[in-house]
Order: C-alpha cells, then structure tokens, then sequence
C-alpha cells in the first residue's frame, strides 16, 4: 500500500498549475507519490481549463485514453476537475459518456479531495461533486511546489470583470481576497524553505483588497511583501490594465524586490472592440499607461494577451491592434483566436467571424510580434543580465537556464553550484525567446569552474 503513485495532468493557466500543486500537497498527504509514468499511476487527476473550446476539446480525447488504463487496472481511481467541471453541461457529459472516470469536482471544492477519495474506495461508487461559486474562499492547503526556488502565492480568487468573451467569472465565482497576514505568513514561510522568487496569483490581483475589512489595495501588499526577507524577486498576474494605477508604478519603483516585469493583457488595439469586449479602457488609455510605465521604470518588459476574431472584428480593427503591437513593441504576446463560450455575451453575438480570417489575422499578428521580440531580445546581446538559475533546462541536461528579472529565460552552461543562486549573465546570443550567456559571477563566494 506504500507504493501507491499519482499522475496529475494540469490544463489552463497558473492559477491552475497552483491548484494541481494543492491536489498534490493533499495525494501526498494520504501517502501517494507522484510519477511521470501513467501505466503506474493508482490516481490520475486532470485538471481542466474552460477558456478555450480547444483545451476542452482535448481534455475530452484525453480523458477518453484512459478507459484503456481503467481496463488494465480496475482500481484506478481517475479524477476529473477545475474550471471544465463547473460548467453543467461539461460535467454531464463526462458523467453519462465517460464511465471509467470516478470522480468530478470543480474549482470550489478541491480541499474536498481527500475526502470524496476515501468515499470511493470505500463505496466503490462514482463521484459527481461540483460547488456552485458562492462558497467562499478555498481554505488554506498544503502545496507542493514544482520548483524549489520560485513560489505561487494565491492572493485573490474570483473575478468580477465580466470581459464580454470570457468565461472565468462563471467557472471561478466572484473575487475573493486572502487576508494580508496569511500572504505574507505564507511568503516568509517560503524564504525559510529557500524560495527567492514569489509570483502573487490572481485573476485581476490589482482587485485586490477591495472586499476585505482592512483598508489595503494591491500596491499596499507589495510593499509589505517586500520586506520579507530572504525572498530576492516578486511578481504577479494578471494585471488589468484599467486597475494599474499610477500609485502602482510609484510602488514598483520604490520596492527593489518586485521585478519589471508587466504583463497587462490589451487584447485588441481597437477602441471599438475593446468596448463590445466590455475592457473598460481605450487604446489611448492603453498606450498612455505604457508610456507612463517606459518613462518611470528602466530597464522594463512588457508583455500582453491579444485575441483576433471577436466578434465584429474588422480588419480596420486588427490593423489597430497591429498598430498597438508597433507602437508598444512587447517582448512577448500570448496570441489567441477567439473562442465563442456558450453563456458569455459575446458568443450570442451574430457577427462571428469566420476560422479562415481568424486564423489569417493569427498569422500575420505572429509575425509582426515575433519580429518585434526578436529585435528587443538583441539588443541585450553583449548585456549583463541578473538572472535566477533554476537548474536543468527542459530540453537539454548540458545547460541550466533561469530568468531574467523581467521574465526572460536565460540558458547558461551546465553548474551544480548555481542551482537556486542568483547570478549576473553576459547575453553571448538571442532569439525570439530565449536568451543564451555565460555566467560572470554569482552572488555567492563559490569559485566557478566553467
Ligand atoms: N477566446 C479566446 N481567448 C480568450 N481568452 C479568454 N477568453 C477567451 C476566449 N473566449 C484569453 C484572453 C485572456 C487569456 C488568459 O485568454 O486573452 O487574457
Ligand atoms: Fe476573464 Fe476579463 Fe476576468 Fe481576465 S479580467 S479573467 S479576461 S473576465
């Protein structure tokens, strides 16, 4: 009964990547280990995104391997849950269609885990619990953190924006804030277990505050973080750009530890569409925070969401956003077609448009970007840059890699004694997202024998 492993499967966005992190703490907690290796798993747990009908479309192809698992081993336990699972008619599906899963649950009831586990071994039943969003917040949960010396710190859950396209408010309730005490308890906890770097999740984590008792905003929190000692770095996402307030710039600029790093998501360049998107902001009022942004904080990046596609989208309205693109010059966009989901808005709209022009606009959005993020990382070519070594690459054992403070990755040569340290590196070569450099010296005394 020692051996007993889990493999968790993880879609969507960090905030999801936290909550797997949470199931984990708790598996573990009842004596599973974690594997890579499905065949072996006694526990499989997916946890789903709904943003997108592609990541739903996969959950479901992938889901459906698993009966061939089931079969091998009846006593496989498959769980499925997250922001999929709090849509009904999703959820449904899975129950009447999928009859090897054991369990659903949403996003509300994950500290339930162990629990609805423990009734299915012992019942030998199927599970279908979904909270619906009104339960608060989830209570504190012991986490396993995937890296060593970087750290997610939920702060805020929930969203009130209701953006005409999305579908999160619905799967994810409305914003909850965590009491200051238990973030920053939490931070200093994570400076004693060695994390140097913490990145403060949340839907719109410049809501922050605004439902608590305590008289205490977004930009308040950082400062308080900031003296924690032992933590070397702070980041956070998402920011909404309508909320980024100026008092926020003041703050980043005075607190040495949080990093410039901005990721603020415009979505389209087109004042129109940013309207029916229901954004809250102009493209000028856009292009007047980033420049308020490049005039005060040096050595900055920034970094955005775009769709193509809403609704009505014109390519009058595209090109604006290619405009945007041009004027701003991000380091890095995530790029999306848009993706109609049922019970928002936008998908009632009548004027969809067409997958041809979707993808069209896809593609040459891409490009500019790619160009234009290829150009930035240049002129860092010959540049010191500060950089935490996180360890072995991802694609290759030579090399360690790490990221700059304004979330660029980094590849440096293989070192045992960089691990977790962070490091001044000489950028030698660039592409559009990865940087490659030597490091020139580290903050500890080890002499370096590279
Ligand atoms: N279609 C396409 N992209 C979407 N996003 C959110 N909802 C949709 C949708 N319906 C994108 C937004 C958001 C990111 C996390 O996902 O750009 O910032
Ligand atoms: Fe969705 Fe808008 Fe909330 Fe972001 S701010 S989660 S895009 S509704």
């Amino acid at each position: 009964m020692n051996n007993r492993k889990y493999f968790i499967l993880t879609y969507g966005c960090q905030m999801n990547v936290h909550d797997s992190e949470k199931l984990a703490g708790m598996l573990e907690e009842m004596g599973y280990k974690s594997t890579n290796n499905l065949e072996e798993a006694d526990i499989i747990m997916v946890n789903t995104c709904a943003v997108r009908e592609n990541a739903e479309l996969r959950v479901f192809g992938r889901v459906g391997d698993f009966k061939r698992l089931k079969e091998k081993n009846p006593d496989l336990i498959i769980g499925v849950g997250g922001c999929m699972m709090q849509i009904d008619e999703n959820a449904r599906k899975l129950y009447e269609k999928y009859p090897h899963v054991d369990l659903i649950f949403g996003t509300h009831n994950i500290h339930h885990i162990p629990e609805l586990i423990k009734r299915i071994k012992e019942e030998r039943g199927r599970i279908i619990e979904v909270w619906n969003q009104e339960e608060g917040l989830i209570p504190d949960i012991p986490y396993k953190r995937e890296d060593d010396f970087k750290a997610w710190i939920s702060i805020i859950q929930g969203c009130n924006n209701f953006c005409t396209y999305c579908i999160v408010p619905y799967v994810r309730g409305r914003e909850r804030s965590r009491p200051a005490a238990d973030i920053i308890s939490e931070a200093r906890k994570l400076a004693s277990e060695g994390v140097k770097e913490i990145t403060l999740l949340g839907q719109n984590v410049n809501s922050y505050g605004k439902d608590l008792k305590e008289d205490i905003d977004f930009a308040d929190l950082l400062k308080r973080l900031n003296r924690v000692e032992g933590i070397k770095r702070i980041r956070y996402m998402t920011s909404h750009p309508r909320d980024f307030s100026d008092k926020m710039i003041k703050i980043i600029k005075e607190c040495d530890k949080v990093c410039e790093h901005f990721h603020l998501p415009v979505q389209s360049g087109s004042t129109r569409i940013l309207k029916k998107m229901n954004r809250g902001y102009t493209q000028a009022e856009y292009l007047n925070l980033i420049k308020k942004i490049k005039s005060q904080i040096p050595d900055y990046s920034i970094t955005t969401d775009i769709i193509v596609g809403f609704p009505g989208e014109t390519e009058e309205d595209f090109q604006e956003t290619l405009k945007v693109i041009r004027e701003v010059r991000f380091d890095m966009a995530y790029t999306f077609k848009y993706s109609p989901r049922k019970g928002t808005p936008a998908a009632r709209h009548k004027d969809q448009v067409s997958e041809k022009i979707k993808q069209d606009r896809l593609t040459r959005l891409i490009e500019v970007q790619n160009s234009i993020s290829l150009e930035n990382n240049r002129k860092l070519k010959g540049k010191t840059v500060e950089v935490l070594i996180e360890g072995e690459s991802r694609n290759n054992p030579d090399t360690f890699e790490g990221r700059t403070r304004t979330n660029k990755l980094v590849i440096v040569p293989r070192n045992e004694n960089l691990k977790g340290q962070i490091a001044n590196v000489k950028i030698n070569r660039v592409g559009s997202w990865t940087l490659y450099g030597e490091v020139i010296d580290n903050t500890r005394e080890t002499v370096l024998n590279t």
